[in-house]
């Protein structure tokens, strides 16, 4: 009782303090995780300078509580998976729309914060979150108002041709977005979808490439004109974009030629015939494995210096995930990005960072390869999934093409989805959910490292220390994953995997400690039975 009034107190007063006078007791109480002396009195003092990491009231209470105090306190399962409302809702949509890859068919109306909830009435706790895209949880308040507001009704209804026609507000609807731009990048063009960013990317690499060539300002040859329109050099110059083993970057034509995570993704497309590196493959735990790691990176990057010098067509940017993610989380260190920055230096290529996955706080920043301190700044940082809006990041305005019309298509993105990436980004900032998500991200961790331990005859290379909530493990043997998985939802868990023997977890940015405790006890209620 005591705690709610506080908490309303607080919350109407963001800038009071409540501070302890007498203590009457040293008993402390756990709230929201967050050690309570219960027994003091409180007067407030107004103005908190002090007011920094963590916010006082989220003490009182937490950030997702504050959001969603309705959320459920545990999963709840009333039918087994799937349930038969789910099962005829499939059959009926399977005549209308290719419904093999579904799980479950979700009652959106009804979920909450971190719980997704199906048809049939089943409150599953959600680290998979619609493929790593939810930031703030369903039904998440702050972004109900921001739907309802006029500016996103006109955004919807009279969607305009932004490259043609931008609204009066297109600008401030920019700013917000770049407002939570990563370090470095001061300039946007926006998309629709993570494989679409990246093929933008792709687009304006290639024609700063040429420009360099041709110098920025010249305008194009005859011959260059006439070759174009029958796809032949110099025109259509042969020129390629680097990425990975195990990567993936979309599964449209140029963006599915850069993936290389699962023939799945690829099968009967013509491709372009571009390169691919080694990404690193570390031992874990990565503290015990130092030396070799080193050794990893610079067999890497020698692979990749190699291609740059003698691939058949020059390379006019490198193409990587900070976390390679549906292709198994896999990480590289500092000295590596940084070895893939100078590479790109020496031998004038662009560095394209795919952040569609990472960014938006989940690893603890609010872009991934924040983390790696890479100087001079990435080229480009694409982004989509938690962001909503899809686009890159940039600032060199040779990235933008030197003539009107080549970097274009009706939309040019979409405001609505970008009014919606500006509120998640403030949201973000505001509560320091990236913060707050390495914290959890701490506890989760520790936990997952202790249970582990009692299971290393199944389970290894726990990653993501250090990386907030993206995290992940492999099963020795990859047959047991996908029963995993599957057997998650009997105890009310919807979680996702990457590679072939992975699990990677990518909860929304309002996960906390109580919902990674229901986390691992179902992860070791499954493990136990195995
Ligand atoms: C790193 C990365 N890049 C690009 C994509 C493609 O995004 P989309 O599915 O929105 O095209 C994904 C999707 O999972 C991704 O993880």
């Amino acid at each position: 009782m005591l705690v709610c009034t506080l908490g309303l107190l607080s919350a109407h007063h963001p800038l009071a303090i409540l501070v302890p006078l007498a203590p009457k007791s040293a008993n402390a109480i756990q709230i929201g995780y967050q050690p309570l002396a219960h027994s003091f009195h409180y007067k407030f003092i107004v103005i908190l300078p002090l007011v920094h990491r963590l916010s006082f009231f989220s003490i009182i209470m937490s950030v997702c509580e504050k959001y969603f105090p309705d959320e459920p306190t545990e999963p709840k399962l009333v039918t087994a998976f799937p349930g038969p409302k789910s099962k005829d809702a499939v059959a009926s949509l399977d005549k209308v729309f290719d419904a093999r890859p579904v799980y479950f068919v979700a009652d959106y109306e009804k979920s909450s914060g971190n719980y997704i909830v199906d048809v049939d009435g089943n409150a599953y706790l959600d680290v998979y979150a619609q493929i790593a895209s939810i930031p703030l949880g369903y039904n998440n308040p702050a972004l109900v108002e921001v739907a309802k507001s006029d500016k996103m009704t006109r955004a919807i209804i009279d969607r305009p041709a932004l490259g043609n026609f931008p609204g009066k507000d297109t600008e401030e609807i920019i700013s917000e977005l770049l407002k939570v731009a990563p370090k470095g990048q001061d300039k946007i063009w926006s998309g629709l979808s993570g494989a679409d960013a990246n093929e933008l990317a792709f687009k304006a690499a290639f024609m700063w490439y040429q420009a360099k060539k041709r110098g920025y300002a010249s305008t194009f040859s005859e011959a260059e004109n006439e070759s174009v329109m029958k796809n032949q050099a110099p025109g259509s110059p042969e020129l390629a974009i680097l990425s990975f083993e195990r990567a993936f970057h979309g599964r449209l034509f140029a963006s599915a030629s850069t993936t290389c995570s699962k023939p799945i993704h690829k099968l009967d497309l013509p491709s372009f015939k571009w390169p691919k590196a080694q990404f690193p493959s570390y031992a874990y735990p990565l503290e015990a494995n130092e030396e070799s790691n080193k050794k990893e990176d610079e067999r890497c990057l020698a692979i990749v210096e190699d291609l740059l010098k003698n691939w058949n067509v020059p390379i006019a940017a490198i193409l990587i995930e900070p976390i390679q993610s549906e292709g198994g989380d896999n990480h590289a260190s500092n000295a590596f990005f940084q070895g893939l920055r100078d590479l790109t230096l020496k031998y004038g290529s662009l560095l394209i960072i795919d952040e569609v996955q990472t960014g938006v706080g989940a690893t603890g920043k609010f872009w991934a390869h924040e983390h790696f301190n890479i100087t001079p700044a990435p080229d480009m940082v694409t982004f989509s999934k938690k962001f909503q809006s899809a686009g890159y990041y940039f600032h060199d305005p040779e990235i933008i093409p030197n003539v009107a019309y080549r970097q274009f298509n009706t939309w040019c993105g979409d405001p609505a989805r970008m009014i919606l990436a500006g509120a998640i980004g403030q949201e973000v900032v505001k509560h320091n959910l990236a913060e707050r998500a390495s914290q959890v991200g701490d506890y989760l961790y520790g936990k997952l490292e202790t249970l582990f331990g009692k299971y290393s005859e199944l389970i290894t290379d726990l990653r993501g220390k250090n990386r907030a909530t993206f995290i992940a493990w492999s099963f020795k043997k990859p047959e047991l994953r996908n029963k995993f998985l599957n057997d998650m939802k009997s105890v009310g868990i919807n979680i996702g995997g990457c590679a072939e023997d992975s699990v990677r977890l990518r909860p929304t940015l309002v996960f906390e400690e109580k919902h990674a405790d229901i986390l691992v006890a179902g992860i070791e209620k499954i493990l136990s039975g195995y």
